[in-house]
C-alpha cells in the first residue's frame, strides 16, 4: 500500500472510478505487501492526530459520538499483519471507547481489499466497536454516511493512489453538507494530494503526443482542482518539482477559501532525497484543530525519520541506528534557534503577541517539523537571556510574549 511511481502507469488510475484502463489493486497486489516510509508517515499522523481530534471535539457530541470515514480504506491491513488506516483507525476507537464512541465508515471500491476488509470490521464488531464496511465507490456512499454523521463532528481521511473526490464533491457535497459550525459539528478532511498524478498528467501538456485519452485526462485533473488554472502552474514552473509544490498549495488554498477552512500541505516522500510523493492536506475551521495537527505532523515526522534508517548491517563498525539520537537532538537545537529568531522578529514587529495567535510565523521555516516543545525551549532561552518577560511556563498556546 504504498504510492510508489512504478504504479501509475495509467495516470488515472483513480480519477473517476469508471474509466475503462483502472486496475482494482487489491490486497494480493505487491503494494499491499509491506509498507514504505511514506506510509509510516501517513498512519502516524493519522495515529496522532485522530485520538485528540474526537476526544476534543466530540466532548458537546451527544453521548461522545464522532464520526470518521475512509473514503479509500484498501484491505485495512497489509499481508504481513502491519496496519492500514483502517486497521489503525479502530485501535484508535478502542483506545477511547470508554469516553467516546468513534463510528467508523470504511468505503473501498475493489472487490478483495472489501473482503479482507469487512472481515477487520466483524472483528471490530465483535469487540463492541462502531464499524461499517462499505463496498464501492466513495461517491456512491457519501450521501449516506454524511447522513450518519448529521449532529455530529466528522473526520474524512481520502486517501486514493491517484486522483480522489472532485473539487465539488469535496467544496460543495462534502463540506457543504455540514453548515459551517465547529466544536461539535466540526468538518475536517485530510486528503492524499498525489504528486506523481500531478506529473503525469501535467507533462501531457508539454507532450508533443497526441494520444486519444489526453483531453479527458486534463480534464479530469480539472475536475479534480476545481478549474484548470493548475495548467497555468505547470506550464509556468521552472520544473515538475517546483510545479507540484505551487499546485498542492492552490489547490489547498482554492478549498480552503470555498470552505472556509485553514489548512496544512505536508510534503511525504519515501526518503529525504526522494521526489515527493504525495501531499497530506489537511483541512480545519478552527485554529486548535490546525494546532492540534501540527503536533501530530511533528511527532509524525520523527517516527518517518526512523523509518528511513537503513536495515542494521551487524558488519558495520557505524550503525545509523546508533547516532539517530544525536541527530534528532541536532535537529532540535537547529528548530529552537529558528523559532527564537522568528519571536524576536516578531516582537519588533508586533511588540506583545500570544504564541496561539501567530502559529504559522512563530514556526516559520520548521512548520510540519516542529511542535509545541521547541517553541517552550526557545521562549525559555529568551527568558533567560532577559529578552522576554514571558517565562515559558503553562500551555504553549496561551504564551504571551511581553517585553522584559
Ligand atoms: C492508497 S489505497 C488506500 C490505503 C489505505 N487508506 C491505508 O492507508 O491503509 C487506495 C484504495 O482506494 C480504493 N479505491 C480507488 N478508487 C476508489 C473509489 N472511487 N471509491 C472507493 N475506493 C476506491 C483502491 O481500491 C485502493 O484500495
Amino acid at each position: 500500500m504504498d504510492e510508489s511511481d512504478e504504479i501509475f502507469d495509467d495516470p488515472v488510475l483513480d480519477l473517476s472510478g469508471e474509466s475503462a484502463g483502472e486496475k482494482e489493486l487489491d490486497s494480493s497486489s505487491p503494494f499491499f505487501v509491506s509498507k514504505k516510509a511514506a506510509a509510516v508517515l501517513k498512519h502516524a499522523i493519522l495515529k496522532q492526530y485522530v485520538v485528540p481530534f474526537a476526544s476534543k471535539v466530540g466532548r458537546y457530541s451527544p453521548g461522545g459520538r464522532v464520526v470518521y470515514v475512509d473514503g479509500y480504506a484498501g484491505p485495512g491491513r497489509y499481508e504481513d499483519g502491519t496496519p492500514g488506516s483502517p486497521s489503525l483507525i479502530l485501535n484508535s476507537a478502542a483506545r477511547i471507547a470508554d469516553f467516546r464512541q468513534l463510528d467508523c465508515f470504511f468505503i473501498e471500491r475493489g472487490r478483495k481489499s472489501y473482503r479482507s476488509l469487512s472481515t477487520l470490521v466483524e472483528e471490530a464488531r465483535g469487540q463492541g466497536l462502531s464499524a461499517y464496511a462499505l463496498r464501492g465507490r466513495v461517491e456512491k456512499h457519501l450521501d449516506e454516511v454524511l447522513d450518519r454523521a448529521q449532529g455530529a463532528p466528522l473526520f474524512a481521511f481520502l486517501d486514493p493512489f491517484g486522483l480522489g473526490l472532485s473539487f465539488d464533491a469535496l467544496t460543495k457535497h462534502l463540506f457543504g453538507s455540514r453548515g459551517w459550525a465547529t466544536g461539535r459539528l466540526a468538518t475536517e478532511v485530510l486528503l492524499n494530494f498525489n504528486a506523481n498524478a500531478v506529473r503525469r498528467i501535467g507533462g501531457l501538456l508539454t507532450s508533443p503526443k497526441d494520444t486519444p485519452s489526453k483531453p479527458a485526462t486534463l480534464q479530469a485533473m480539472d475536475v479534480a482542482c476545481g478549474g484548470p488554472w493548475w495548467r497555468d502552474e505547470y506550464r509556468t514552473s521552472r520544473d515538475p518539482a517546483e510545479a507540484v509544490e505551487r499546485i498542492a498549495d492552490g489547490f489547498a488554498s482554492r478549498v480552503g477559501k470555498a470552505v472556509g477552512a485553514g489548512y496544512w500541505t505536508i510534503e511525504v516522500r519515501n526518503r529525504a532525497h526522494h521526489q515527493i510523493a504525495y501531499h497530506l492536506v489537511h483541512f480545519s475551521r478552527h485554529r486548535d484543530g490546525l494546532w492540534l495537527f501540527g503536533e501530530a505532523a511533528s511527532l509524525a515526522q520523527v517516527e518517518w525519520r526512523r523509518a528511513c534508517l537503513p536495515p542494521r548491517n551487524e558488519d558495520m563498525l557505524f550503525d545509523a541506528a546508533d547516532t539517530f539520537d544525536e541527530e534528532e537532538a541536532e535537529r532540535a537545537k537547529r528548530w529552537v534557534n529558528r523559532i527564537r529568531q522568528n519571536i524576536e522578529d516578531l516582537q519588533k514587529q508586533l511588540g506583545v503577541f500570544s504564541i496561539g495567535d501567530r502559529q504559522a510565523e512563530v514556526l516559520a521555516g520548521v512548520l510540519g517539523e516542529a511542535r509545541e516543545k521547541h517553541i517552550r525551549a526557545a521562549v525559555k532561552d529568551l527568558y533567560k537571556e532577559g529578552k522576554t518577560g514571558c517565562k515559558g511556563v503553562g500551555d504553549v498556546r496561551e504564551l504571551r510574549i511581553t517585553p522584559p
